[in-house]
């Protein structure tokens, strides 16, 4: 142990690290000013429950570190701690790695430190004897933040890539902190996709200024399920190290270990035996977990005397501590907590948020500024920019962590966020799916979602395969090997993953690739009787398949035929016979045999859950989404033509679509997915994200127009309650930015849908340095679309190809107007996917 109680007070004052400052700079917000952080920060009625689950802290765009804090649970029954931040817990620790907007069991908050102005009463190992309420309103802006715990201690922090900087304004009395290895974000109790820990080591450095080591953690979402064959928690662990230090030497430092109770087959920490007491190590400097997976931590105490200040920085890294202490001299060079705060605000403006300019003068509406770049910077929090941070395989490629998930990113992330990405971000983007190539490489299957270097969960199907598609079909190439892009979408196509045996659904793997390829295959559909999630994976399938069409193109010709006849799947489970609200044909329950389930009701859908019939989507919707695309999946933008056919032609897929706007139609309770939401389209989940721009495959544009500004007016705002459900790692927030720009991106093709734009004019830097110009008039009259230019011509189409101003820039005009004007003349958008299966 490390104990240096002698030291007197004068010298403690005189080891005070010197101030080193980078230039003064004086603080300019510039754009970053008008990001309200807490976007998505509560759900309806004040708590986190239905929120967006967002991270609220210190973070750079993409950044590794995300610095901020982890909270109890009020009740557990609708706690959301996902992304640490809660409106209403209490700090249990001020942590380095946080997801953002994410669902189901939370990972990360992981290398916390916690104040704590006394240890009376205080268990270093029970979180409860020292979590602490907060006293006020939480303070945040790009890259800083701001909390008041009741014990007085004041905490701001910000982070840089990979390291984070903390500064403790302490009031008069005893000034300790604490550092528990052990501890992250816990899952409700019951939940069996928790985050445990699985042991680690730390070291106290001579000076006692500084400590570091590292931590193994297991678990947290996206566990997969070798642990029902292990019989034992253990699956994907994941090491982070670290290295922490402080501006002035503490008194006293001591590291402390004691059993570990969270429950542990492997470590034989069953014994429910509640939590005990800890153990301070007071001969040596470092403490390890040791066979029986110990908690470990260190509690470092200052002078109890006056009012001071103690600032900490703390690196982390995946491969080692010598990196994690690298990290924090490079990029945290200052003790003082504003130069990073500078610095991570020039870093937003300069990366992201100076790419859209808007004027901001007296006429423009501060609210739609402020949604413009809040949207921009949620969706820059997640993927995590790991290059160079690969801790299973050697290799020059980018690394990428945290796609949670491409049904996010893809499905969820990958309908809206990605296509942002591919214009806004080439360089980033080029780096993502280079990294995702390198994953298949060494791992065998590109991700569907990934975090702590394991992939999982697939949700529906191999949605990797429409990123790649998108961004291959809008030229993407740059220093992407496409015969190796290639040949990850086949082996999604062609080989089925090893069953993981997830007991969320044992019928197969739902760490990657199509684990339904069996029926996919043979019968040409996910059959009822043989999988799980049959229409939802049908109706994901036929796109992913497409996808594999659409880079074959390029990269084997001779594959094209079979996968376009492949994506024409959905269609086999299209039941005219269905009946709903008044129409016939919908996608419906097929056996294996042949049979449809007579039985069915396409407005349930069970409990929206894996092992129903659709995942988080109802069957109507489906169907509906088939045409447009998405519900389940985005997966069917491919072939709207044959889905408007087998609605019943234009005239009955328009009054489809109607009713999904209907209020009072849906009989599915979603629970905290459904918003409160009672039309059949539910704009807080991603499948819907493309509903209401559907319209334009009618040429009935001015009701896109109308359903979507409608949805965007009702659940968006600026306000903590500001998105309606999770934000998907954005997700939520690229839908709106599509809005406000007044396009729609349609995936997997090089097609764009005009909506209405929000802004009389933007400029926004696309493909690296050229100008993507959109111009409105008319907005005081009304959002409807009277004529349309593009690049000066006019324009008669409600669509636009990428090339058409995406590649070299160009300009997009639109005169606005109170009518709701067939304006558009034009081909409608195309079905680049069509074929219709004879029956
Ligand atoms: C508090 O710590 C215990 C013991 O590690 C853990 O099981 C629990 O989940 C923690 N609670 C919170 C809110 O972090
Ligand atoms: C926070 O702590 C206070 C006592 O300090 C307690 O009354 C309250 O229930 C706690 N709240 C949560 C959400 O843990
Ligand atoms: C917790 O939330 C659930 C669901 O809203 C509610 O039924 C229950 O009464 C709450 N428990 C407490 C102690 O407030
Ligand atoms: C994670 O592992 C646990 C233990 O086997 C299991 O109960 C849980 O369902 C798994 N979660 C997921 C999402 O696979
Ligand atoms: C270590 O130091 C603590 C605090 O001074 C003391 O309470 C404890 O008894 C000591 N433990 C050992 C094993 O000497
Ligand atoms: C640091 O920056 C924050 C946020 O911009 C500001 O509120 C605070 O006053 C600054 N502190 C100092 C010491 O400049
Ligand atoms: C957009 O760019 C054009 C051409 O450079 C310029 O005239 C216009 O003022 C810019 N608009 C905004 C809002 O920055
Ligand atoms: C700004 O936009 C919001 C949301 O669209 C709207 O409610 C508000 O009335 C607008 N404010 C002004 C001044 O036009
Ligand atoms: C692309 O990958 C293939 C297969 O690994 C390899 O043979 C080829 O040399 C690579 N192409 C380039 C340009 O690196
Ligand atoms: C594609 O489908 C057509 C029509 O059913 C069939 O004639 C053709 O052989 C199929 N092609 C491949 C490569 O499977
Ligand atoms: C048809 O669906 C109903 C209800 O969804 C179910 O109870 C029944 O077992 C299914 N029939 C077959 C043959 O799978
Ligand atoms: C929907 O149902 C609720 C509750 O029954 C009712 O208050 C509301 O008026 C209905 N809305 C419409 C548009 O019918």
């Amino acid at each position: 142990m490390h104990f240096r109680s002698t030291l007197a007070l004068a010298s403690l004052l005189q080891s005070v690290t010197p101030v080193i400052s980078l230039q003064d700079s004086k603080f300019k917000p510039g754009l970053s000013q008008y990001v309200n952080p807490f976007i998505g920060s509560e759900g309806p009625d004040g708590t986190g429950f239905g929120g967006g689950d967002i991270f609220v802290g210190g973070a750079r765009p993409f950044g590794v570190a995300k610095v901020g804090i982890d909270s109890t649970a009020a009740n557990w029954s609708t706690a959301v701690l996902n992304g640490g931040w809660t409106p209403d817990g209490n700090v249990t620790g001020f942590s380095m790695m946080h997801e953002s907007g994410t669902g189901g069991a939370p990972k990360y908050g992981l290398i916390a430190q916690m104040p704590l102005a006394s240890l009376e009463d205080v268990n270093v190992l029970d979180n409860m004897t020292y979590s602490q309420p907060r006293i006020g309103k939480d303070i945040a802006s790009v890259g800083y933040y701001k909390t008041r715990l009741k014990s007085g201690v004041e905490v701001e922090l910000s982070a840089s890539r990979h390291a984070g900087i903390m500064e403790y304004s302490f009031p008069k009395g005893e000034k300790h902190i604490l550092f528990d290895l052990s501890h992250y974000l816990p899952a409700s109790p019951g939940d069996t996709g928790g985050q445990l820990f699985a042991g680690g080591e730390i070291q106290i450095q001579e000076d006692d200024q500084s400590y570091s080591g590292y931590g193994t953690y297991v678990g947290g979402w996206n566990n997969g399920s070798l642990s029902a064959w292990l019989k034992s928690y253990i699956c994907a662990p994941f090491t982070v190290y670290f290295y922490g230090e402080f501006n002035q030497r503490p008194q006293q430092a001591q590291t402390f270990s004691g059993p570990n109770t969270d429950p542990m087959p492997r470590y034989q920490n069953l014994a429910n035996g509640g939590i005990s007491e800890p153990e301070f190590g007071n001969q040596t400097d470092k403490v390890t977990s040791g066979p029986m997976n110990n908690r470990i931590g260190v509690l470092l105490s200052w002078n109890d005397g006056p009012a001071s200040h103690i600032t900490s920085r703390v690196g982390i890294s995946s491969m080692s501590i010598d990196r994690a202490r690298s990290y924090v001299k490079k990029e945290i060079p200052s003790w003082k907590l504003n130069d990073t705060v500078n610095d991570a605000v020039d870093e937003w403006n300069q990366d992201v948020f100076n790419k859209i300019q808007i004027p901001i003068d007296g006429s423009a509406n501060m609210t739609h500024v402020r949604l413009l770049y809040s949207s921009l910077y949620f969706m820059h929090l997640m993927p995590s920019d790991r290059t160079g941070e690969h801790p299973l395989w050697d290799s020059d490629e980018p690394y990428w962590d945290d796609f949670y998930t491409m049904w996010i990113l893809l499905g969820d992330i990958f309908r809206c966020t990605v296509s942002f990405y591919h214009i806004f971000q080439p360089k980033y983007y080029e780096s993502m799916i280079r990294s995702l190539i390198d994953i298949w490489k060494h791992a065998g299957f590109m991700p569907d979602g990934r975090s702590g270097n394991w992939n999982g969960l697939v949700q529906g199907g191999s949605d990797a395969d429409n990123v790649l598609a998108d961004a291959y079909v809008k030229g993407l190439r740059g220093g992407i090997n496409w015969t190796e892009g290639y040949a990850a979408m086949v082996k999604d196509a062609e080989v089925t993953p090893y069953n993981t045996f997830d007991p969320t659904d044992f019928t197969a793997s739902t760490k990657e690739g199509r684990g339904a390829l069996d029926d996919w295959k043979e019968l040409g559909y996910v059959s009822y009787d043989r999988n799980t999630r049959c229409i939802s994976r049908t109706v994901e399938y036929s796109l992913n398949d497409f996808a594999v069409a659409q880079v074959a193109k390029g990269e084997s010709p001779a594959d094209v035929e079979k996968y376009l006849n492949r994506s024409t799947g959905w269609q086999n489970i299209w039941d005219e016979k269905v009946q709903s609200l008044g129409f016939e044909g919908f996608l419906a329950p097929r056996l294996a045999d042949g049979r449809f389930n007579s039985s069915f009701d396409p407005l349930l859908c069970g409990g929206c859950e894996w092992k129903d019939v659709s995942y988080e989507g109802i069957p109507w919707d489906c169907s509906v989404m088939l045409m447009r695309v998405a519900e389940y999946s985005f997966v069917i933008p491919h072939d709207v033509k044959t889905l408007v056919k087998l609605m019943g032609g234009d005239e009955t897929f328009e009054k489809r679509l109607d009713m999904m706007f209907k209020p009072n139609t849906s009989v599915q309770d979603l629970g905290a997915n459904g918003a409160g939401i009672t039309t059949l389209i539910n704009i807080g989940n991603e499948p819907d994200f493309a509903t209401p721009y559907l319209y334009n495959y009618i040429n009935k544009q001015a009701k896109s127009v109308m359903q979507s500004r409608s949805l965007a007016n009702q659940y968006f705002k600026d306000a903590a309650y500001g998105i309606p459900g999770n934000s998907d790692a954005g997700a939520m927030n690229s839908w709106l930015l599509w809005q406000m720009l007044g396009i729609y991106p349609i995936v997997t093709q090089p097609v764009y849908l005009l909506s209405s734009p929000w802004f009389p004019d933007l400029n926004m830097t696309i493909n690296g340095d050229k100008t993507l110009r959109i111009k409105a008039t008319g907005l005081d009259e009304g959002y409807f679309v009277q004529g349309v230019q593009i690049n000066g011509k006019s324009w008669t189409k409600n669509w636009f190809e990428h090339e058409d101003v995406m590649v070299n820039g160009g300009t997009i005009e639109f005169q606005l107007g109170k009518e709701a004007t067939e304006w558009e003349t034009g081909e409608v958008p195309p079905s680049p996917g069509h074929m219709q299966l004879s029956k």
